[in-house]
């Protein structure tokens, strides 16, 4: 049987272009933080230090372009719109975290996961900073923590195990898009592409308006 789909325009170009900012400065963090940990000190290790710091910055403007958005843009980019305690308990109480939902915008438990995420990239700006500051004397922090050596090797872990927490959130956030996609039969990952978000119309049916959750 043909399925049967309604779309609509939610993501702006603003949160798409911010959205794959994001995710490649990550990458890119992830990449080069895990490779010059295991190299050899030297004038190797070095250039992929100064690339990690350098790929930190991009990452801080799109976390500050990410912020403003969160505040000023459109209401499905609004951090306003990540809110739905009421879903996060139903889903806690039913142990059911990867139901489909049929209204517009971002799924209510994804939701909780990109604020998770948001929380942990603004903690890893600030470790990254510090680290940048404590070792290597740079960055706008480097006046303040200079010789603030005790707190290295702190600082250091919580920096590592932010390491495991962003693969853990991409390994989830990469698997529930391509669940829902096989599960659901609706084209979930082009929507951070294209702006527009598929529902079949069983979905929708009974949903007063896209608000409603
Ligand atoms: C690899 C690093 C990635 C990271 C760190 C990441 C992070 C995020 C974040 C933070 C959001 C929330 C966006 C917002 O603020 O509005 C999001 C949403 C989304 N991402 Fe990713 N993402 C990654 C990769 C991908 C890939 C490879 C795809 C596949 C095309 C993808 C597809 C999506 C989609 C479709 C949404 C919206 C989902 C929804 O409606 O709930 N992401 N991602
Ligand atoms: C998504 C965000 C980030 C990820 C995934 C990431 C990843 C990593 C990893 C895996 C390490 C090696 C930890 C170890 O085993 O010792 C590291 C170290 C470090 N990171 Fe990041 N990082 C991120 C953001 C940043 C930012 C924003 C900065 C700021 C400039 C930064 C600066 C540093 C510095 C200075 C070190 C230690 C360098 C050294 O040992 O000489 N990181 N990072």
């Amino acid at each position: 049987m043909t399925q049967m789909y309604t779309r609509k325009y939610v993501y702006d170009a603003a949160q798409r272009i911010l959205h794959w900012w994001l995710a490649l400065s990550t990458l890119g963090l992830m990449t080069s933080g895990f490779l010059a940990s295991k190299m050899d000190p030297g004038s190797d290790q070095a250039f992929v230090w100064t690339l990690h710091m350098t790929v930190g910055k991009i990452l801080v403007v799109g976390v500050v372009g990410r912020i403003l958005w969160g505040i000023i843009g459109p209401r499905h980019a609004r951090f306003s719109a990540f809110i739905h305690i009421k879903s996060w308990i139903e889903s806690l109480k039913s142990k059911k975290m990867l139901s489909a939902d049929g209204a517009f915008g971002h799924h209510p438990q994804a939701s909780l996961s990109y604020l998770g995420f948001y929380g942990l990239i603004v903690f890893m700006c600030g470790s990254g900073f510090s680290l940048a500051a404590i070792l290597h004397g740079e960055g706008p922090l480097a006046e303040v923590l200079l010789d603030e050596f005790k707190y290295l090797k702190i600082i250091n872990q919580t920096h590592e195990y932010g390491f495991w927490a962003i693969v853990f959130f991409i390994v989830t956030h990469v698997g529930a898009l391509v669940f829902h996609e096989w599960h659901d039969k609706i084209p979930i990952a082009q929507s951070i592409i294209s702006g527009f978000q598929y529902r079949t119309h069983k979905q929708i049916k009974g949903k007063k308006n896209d608000d409603q959750r």
